[in-house]
């Protein structure tokens, strides 16, 4: 596969990025009484695209469905992280593909993290030719055109436009209380196992007047949260010459007055002790910090290019818990980098055992092709893999649960958002450390933020009653 050389990219200057301006209007009635259907895979970075698009099919008239079938057209936005994306593809466009035997005009979309993959967009072309449109991460903005030309059966290219930065870009927010704010796009990282500096691009920051100005309208619309999404939200600013860091940036974003502030994700190598400090002084930045660890390991931590040892992890996570009161910290882990022997995995569960995380991802190493760790030799079988992801898990858990009983009986302020799923009567919100809430007697508190009694907690969610 062919992926673009982006390591060669030297550190970008901001003359060598175009911020555009996509003020651009198209006319509502070109697909009226037409609806549309996005199914989002992947990460908070695919889920705010998917706002985007879901924004730009609306400006052509598209209305939303949740039903595959009912649609006119089916975006399909992918994550290519692990392997399993690719079956979660293919087996998405079978349905397509069936509902496009009953419904001959259906325009079918492929973007998101798979369709800057060469090999991926070359088996869509050549195999599942009822795919109409595939445009890539960075071309999001094309997709009115594309569709336009689509609909003139014109024929369709699919091309890479990196490099840009995006501002005055309209969304459809799935939520009118907390709301997706991106402040960097791309990564320039580059862990060996990962694939998103080549489905990203290299590290490009938005201007933070820029970011402060959407943060301030999100407040006069009454938004009650922010998250300010990057790869490495820490790294912010540090591709360009004069802008300011992600503490200052942190900082402003405060001051916006905006109730509750917060950010993914955070990169231990780039975490700063300016950092620790705007979080703990400001008592609308959340006390919650994902701080992926990948592994205890220090040669597997090297090998994995992560750019800090077992200690350094242990000892900035010490300052985080010493400085920022009551925080909670979560994290992601991978288990069986190639060759990872047992005692190597016994690191992990060593700083499992120090961090006692509030919850974690848990992951088996899955080799991306065109990243330099799947090219390693592996010796490791996929059954001990599975043992220690099993062990890990129950050792997760367990902490997990030992966090959210330190909660029981206790007043915490929740930010209500909606009914819950589980059970109609009742409510659920999010505590300032991220804890799943599910709330009784506040279903007239949508949108506000309230003190909750917590009367259960279980591993993966708390209950509570309105005080
Ligand atoms: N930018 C974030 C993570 C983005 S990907 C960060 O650096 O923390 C989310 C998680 O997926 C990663 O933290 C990692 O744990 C996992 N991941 C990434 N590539 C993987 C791979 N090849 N195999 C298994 N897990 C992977
Ligand atoms: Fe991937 Fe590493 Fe960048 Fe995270 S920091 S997106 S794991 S390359
Ligand atoms: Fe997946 Fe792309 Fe996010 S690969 S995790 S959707 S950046």
């Amino acid at each position: 596969m062919n992926l673009p050389d982006l390591k060669a990219a030297k550190k970008r200057t901001d003359e060598e990025v175009e911020y555009v301006n996509l003020d651009q209007k198209y006319d509502k009635n070109t697909f009226a009484n037409q609806k549309y259907f996005i199914r989002t895979y992947g990460c908070q970075m695919n889920v705010h695209d998917s706002e985007e698009i879901a924004a730009r099919l609306e400006s052509l008239g598209f209305t939303s469905t949740d039903e595959l079938e009912n649609a006119d057209i089916v975006i399909l936005n992918t994550c290519a992280i692990r392997e399993n994306a690719h079956e979660k593809l293919f087996g998405f466009l079978g349905r397509c593909k069936h509902a496009k035997k009953d419904k001959k005009n259906m325009i079918v979309g492929i973007c998101g993290c798979m369709a800057q993959e060469e090999n991926v967009v070359n088996e869509i072309m050549t195999k599942h030719k009822y795919v109409d449109i595939v445009f890539g991460t960075h071309n999001i903005h094309e997709l009115q055109d594309l569709i336009l030309k689509k609909n003139k059966k014109q024929e369709i290219n699919v091309y890479s436009c990196e490099g840009k930065v995006y501002e005055n870009v309209d969304y459809k927010r799935d939520s009118n209380i907390k709301a997706w704010v991106n402040i960097q796009y791309g990564c320039d990282k580059f862990c060996t196992y990962c694939i998103v500096p080549y489905t990203r691009g290299k590290q490009r920051s938005r201007r933070s007047c820029m970011i402060i100005k959407e943060v301030e309208d999100l407040v006069k619309k009454g938004y009650k949260e922010v998250t300010l999404l990057g790869q490495n939200v820490n790294a912010y600013g540090k591709e360009l010459d004069d802008e300011i860091s992600f503490a200052e940036l942190l900082q402003k974003v405060s001051d916006t007055g905006i109730p509750r502030v917060r950010f993914v994700t955070s990169h231990p190598w780039d975490f700063t002790d300016e950092m620790i400090d705007v979080i703990a002084k400001n008592d609308n930045v959340m006390p919650y910090i994902h701080l992926p660890l990948q592994s205890g390991s220090s040669r597997i931590l090297k090998l994995m290019g992560r750019r800090y040892t077992k200690e350094e992890y242990l000892e900035l996570y010490k300052k985080i818990r010493e400085k920022v009161k009551d925080c909670s910290i979560t994290t992601d882990i991978i288990v069986g980098f190639p060759n990872e022997t047992e005692e190597q995995f016994q690191d992990t569960l060593d700083v499992v055992n120090i961090c006692k995380f509030d919850s974690a991802f848990t992951f088996i190493f899955s080799p991306r092709e065109g990243t330099p760790a799947a090219q390693i030799d592996d010796k490791v079988d996929l059954k001990t893999k599975e043992d220690r992801l099993h062990r890990l898990n129950e050792l997760i858990n367990k902490y997990s649960l030992e966090a959210n009983k330190k909660y029981l009986d206790k007043t915490v302020k929740v930010l209500i958002e909606g009914p819950s799923e589980k059970d109609p009567n009742k409510v659920f919100g999010y505590t300032e450390t991220m804890k799943l809430v599910n709330v009784e007697n506040a279903k007239d508190k949508i949108g506000e933020i309230v003190d909750v009694k917590i009367t259960d907690a279980k591993s993966f969610s708390l209950d509570g009653t309105l005080v």
